[in-house]
C-alpha cells in the first residue's frame, strides 16, 4: 500500500504575559487557534500546536516586588497555580502539543546563543539608548513615534530613558521587509499590511534597542554583564526554541519549522511582521508561511485591560455556560480579523440561538422522532428514494457540498464564515422537518413508512455532516451528538464529511440529554452581575500581625489570672487623649476600676453591659493620678499601617468572675 506522507501545520499563539490572570480576549486567542489546530487535524495534517508564556520583563520584576515575593514565584503562580494559564487551557479543552515557559533553561541558554549570533555577525552592535520608554508595554519609543506623547500601542504614559544598550540594526531589513509584506500574503489580513507599511516602515525604520539594564529580571547577555535580553527578542524565538532550535530539548525544529501560522493580536503584529523576520533574516532561518492579526475583543468599546477593571473572567463563563458553548460563541460571533463588541446578552443569544434552538433541536427531534417511530433504529433502504421532492434533494445537495465550502473558509481564517456554512445547513434541515412533516407520514405507517425513514435518514445525515464540521470548535458536544445519532468512528472522519450516505442506514439511534439547555437570559444576567459585582469589591488590605513573643514555661503562664468582667460603668479620662475607665463587676461583690488606652477605638457608653476579659492578677498601677487594678484583653493587628483594635467579648451568659484556663 502508498504510504502517503502526513503534511505538517504548525502554528502558534503568542504567548502570554503572567502579569495577571488571562481574560476572555486571552481565551479568544487560544480557542481560535485551537479550532484550527484541530481542523488541520481533522483533515489528516501532521499538527504541531504551540502556546506558552513570556515570562521576562521589567513589569513582571515589579509585579513581583509588589507582591513580595521573587519574579519566579510570582510566575510560576500564574503559570502552574490554581485557576492559572494551564488551568485554564485545561478548562478550554486546549489541545496543544507543546507549552513553552520562556524561564525554561533551554529556552534561555538557546536565546544567549542566537544573540551572540547576531552580534557576531555584525547586526547587534553596543551604543546608547536616549528615548521614551513605556513600561507597560516594555518598549521604547522615539518622541516622532509617539501620539499625543504618550505610547501608540497602550495610550499610557511614556517616561524618559536613557540608558547603554545593544541595538539590532532593523534599518538594515526595511526594503526587504517592506518587499514581504507587500509582495507576498505573508501578513493577513491584508488590510495589516498598509498599517505596518504606513505606520512603521514608510516614517524610516530604526533601529531596534535590545537589550537593558535598568532591571534584571531577563535572559543575562552573557558576554557583558550587567545586560539582559530585551524581552520581545527573547519572546519571539520562542517559537523556534521550542523545536528545538539551539537546544537538545526537542528536535523536531528541521520537521515543523517555517511556521505557517502565527495567531496574534492586532497589537503585536507590529513585532511579528516587521521585528521577527528580520531577526530570522539576520539569524540565516526561514521565515514563517503567514502571521494573522486577529481584532480585540472589546468591552463597552474599549480594549479589555486588569487596570481599566473591565476584564471578562473565563472561568466564570465557562462555569456558566459550559466550555463548548462559549468556545463557539467566540468564533461564531466574531470576524476573526476584526474587533468586536464582547457582551453577556450577545454570549447568551448566540447560544439559545444557534446552539438551544437550531442545533439542539435538530438533534433532539430527529432522535425523538427516529426512537418514537422505528424504536431507534432506521429500516434497510432508507438511504434511497426513487422520486425525491425538491426539499429533499435541496437539503442532500446543501450538506453534501458543505464540506468544501467549510474548507475554503477555514483555509482562509474565516472560521466565523465557516461555522455560518454549516449553520445555514443546519436551519435547513430544521425547515426541512416542517416540509417534510415526519408526524403526518407517521399516522400511516403502513403506506408512509418507508418514506419517513428516508426523511429521518436525511436528517441524521445531515447531522452527522454538521457535527463532523463542528468538531474543531465544540468537540466535547460533537462527541455527545455523534452518539446520540449512532455515527460510528468512520463516519466521523473528514472524508465521510464529504461523503453523504457514509453512515450506516440500521444504526442505533439513542436520545440523550439535551446538548444545549436554553438559558433564562434576564436570571443569567442578573447572576452574572451579581458574580461580576462580588469580584469588583475591593480586595481586602493585607494584615500585619504583632510580632510573636518568646516562649514563656506553662508555670508562669498558669499564674495569669484571667477573669470574666462585666462593664458597670465607662468613661473618658479628662485631660487624657487616650484613656477610658471602667468600673467593672468582676463578681467578687466589689467594684474593681481599670484603665485602658483603647478611647480612639470606641465610645464609652457602648461599652457599658458588655462582658469582658480581663486579667486581674497585676500590680495596681497609677495612671493619670487614677489608680488601675487589672487590664482588659483586646486583639490588636494592622491593616495599612494603621493599628485595630478589637476588646475581646463574651457571651453575656457567662458569669462575672468566671476563669479563663
Ligand atoms: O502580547 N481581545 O502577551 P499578552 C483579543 N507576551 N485578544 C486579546 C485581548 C482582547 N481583548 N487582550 C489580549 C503578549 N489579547 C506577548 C506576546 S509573542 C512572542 C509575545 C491577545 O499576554 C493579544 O492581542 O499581553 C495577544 O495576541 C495575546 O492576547 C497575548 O497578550
Amino acid at each position: 500500500m502508498e504510504r502517503v506522507e502526513k503534511k505538517k501545520f504548525y502554528i502558534t499563539t503568542p504567548i502570554y504575559y503572567p502579569s495577571d490572570k488571562l481574560h476572555i480576549g486571552h481565551t479568544y486567542c487560544t480557542v481560535a487557534t485551537d479550532a484550527m489546530a484541530r481542523y488541520k487535524r481533522l483533515t489528516g495534517c501532521d499538527v504541531m500546536f504551540l502556546t506558552g508564556t513570556d515570562e521576562h520583563g521589567q513589569k513582571i520584576e515589579d509585579k513581583a516586588k509588589e507582591a513580595g515575593v521573587t519574579p519566579q514565584q510570582f510566575v510560576d503562580n500564574i503559570v502552574t497555580g490554581p485557576k492559572g494559564v494551564l488551568d485554564l487551557w485545561k478548562l478550554m479543552n486546549i489541545s496543544n502539543d507543546r507549552f513553552i515557559r520562556t524561564t525554561d533553561d533551554y529556552h534561555v541558554s538557546a536565546i544567549q546563543k542566537i544573540f551572540k549570533k547576531m552580534y557576531d555577525n555584525g547586526d547587534i552592535y553596543k551604543g546608547k539608548y536616549v528615548g521614551k520608554y513605556c513600561k507597560p508595554c516594555e518598549s521604547f519609543w522615539t518622541d516622532s513615534q509617539l501620539v499625543d506623547g504618550k505610547c501608540p500601542d497602550c495610550g499610557r504614559q511614556v517616561q524618559d530613558a536613557e540608558e547603554e544598550a545593544y541595538f539590532f540594526r532593523l534599518s538594515k531589513y526595511a526594503d526587504k521587509v517592506r518587499d514581504l509584506l507587500e509582495n507576498t500574503d505573508f501578513l493577513q489580513p491584508r488590510s495589516r499590511v498598509n498599517e505596518m507599511v504606513n505606520n512603521f516602515i514608510k516614517p524610516g525604520l530604526e533601529d531596534l534597542c535590545v537589550s537593558r539594564t535598568s532591571f534584571s529580571w531577563g535572559i543575562p547577555v552573557d558576554f557583558d554583564p550587567g545586560h539582559v535580553v530585551y524581552v520581545w527578542v527573547d519572546a519571539l524565538f520562542n517559537y523556534t526554541t521550542a523545536l528545538g532550535l539551539y537546544n537538545d530539548k526537542y528536535d523536531d525544529y528541521d520537521h515543523y519549522w517555517p511556521a505557517d501560522y502565527h495567531f496574534v493580536g492586532k497589537e503585536i503584529v507590529r513585532f511579528h511582521s516587521i521585528i521577527w523576520p528580520a531577526m530570522l533574516m539576520s539569524v540565516g532561518l526561514p521565515l514563517p508561511h503567514h502571521v494573522f492579526g486577529h481584532g480585540w475583543l472589546l468591552l463597552d468599546g474599549g480594549k479589555m485591560s486588569k487596570s481599566k477593571g473591565n476584564v471578562v473572567d473565563p472561568y466564570v463563563l465557562a462555569e456558566k455556560f459550559g466550555v463548548d458553548a462559549l468556545r463557539f460563541f467566540l468564533m461564531r460571533t466574531f470576524p476573526f480579523g476584526s474587533d468586536g463588541n464582547f457582551s453577556n446578552e450577545l454570549l447568551i443569544n448566540t447560544i439559545n440561538v444557534d446552539l438551544a434552538n437550531d442545533l439542539g433541536n435538530l438533534v433532539s427531534r430527529t432522535t425523538a422522532m427516529v426512537q418514537k417511530y422505528f424504536g431507534g433504529a432506521l429500516p434497510e433502504g432508507c438511504s434511497q428514494w426513487e422520486n425525491p421532492e425538491p426539499f429533499d434533494t435541496d437539503l442532500i445537495s446543501l450538506a453534501s457540498g458543505l464540506r468544501d465550502k467549510y474548507e475554503a473558509d477555514m483555509e482562509a481564517c474565516a472560521p466565523h464564515k465557516a461555522l455560518d456554512e454549516v449553520f445555514k445547513v443546519i436551519q435547513r434541515a430544521n425547515k426541512y422537518i416542517d416540509e417534510s412533516t415526519p408526524w403526518v407520514l407517521a399516522k400511516d405507517m403502513e403506506a408512509n413508512g418507508p418514506r419517513l425513514a428516508h426523511v429521518l435518514y436525511n436528517l441524521l445525515e445531515t447531522t452527522r455532516i454538521c457535527g463532523v464540521l463542528l468538531t474543531p470548535f465544540i468537540p466535547d458536544s460533537c462527541e455527545k451528538l455523534f452518539d446520540q445519532i449512532g455515527a460510528c468512528e468512520d463516519c466521523r472522519t473528514w472524508k465521510a464529511a464529504g461523503i453523504w450516505g457514509s453512515r450506516g442506514e440500521t444504526r442505533q439511534v439513542t436520545k440523550g440529554e439535551n446538548l444545549f439547555p436554553r438559558i433564562d437570559m434576564d436570571k443569567a444576567l442578573e447572576e452574572l452581575e451579581e458574580l461580576r459585582q462580588a469580584a469588583m469589591a475591593p480586595e481586602k488590605p493585607p494584615i500585619e500581625l504583632e510580632p510573636w513573643e518568646d516562649e514563656v514555661d506553662f508555670d508562669t503562664f498558669a499564674k495569669s489570672d484571667f477573669r470574666v468582667v462585666k462593664v458597670k460603668e465607662c468613661e473618658a479620662v479628662k485631660k487624657s487623649k487616650k484613656l477610658l475607665r471602667f468600673t467593672l463587676d468582676d463578681g467578687t461583690g466589689t467594684d474593681r476600676q481599670i484603665l485602658s488606652g483603647i478611647r480612639m477605638f470606641y465610645e464609652p457608653e457602648d461599652l457599658v453591659g458588655k462582658t469582658l476579659v480581663a486579667i486581674v492578677n497585676l500590680p495596681p498601677r497609677k495612671m493619670m493620678g487614677l489608680e488601675s487594678c487589672g487590664m482588659l484583653l483586646s486583639a490588636i493587628h494592622h491593616e495599612n499601617g494603621e493599628e485595630k483594635l478589637n476588646l475581646l467579648m463574651l457571651d453575656d451568659s457567662i458569669p462575672a468572675g468566671a476563669k479563663l484556663c
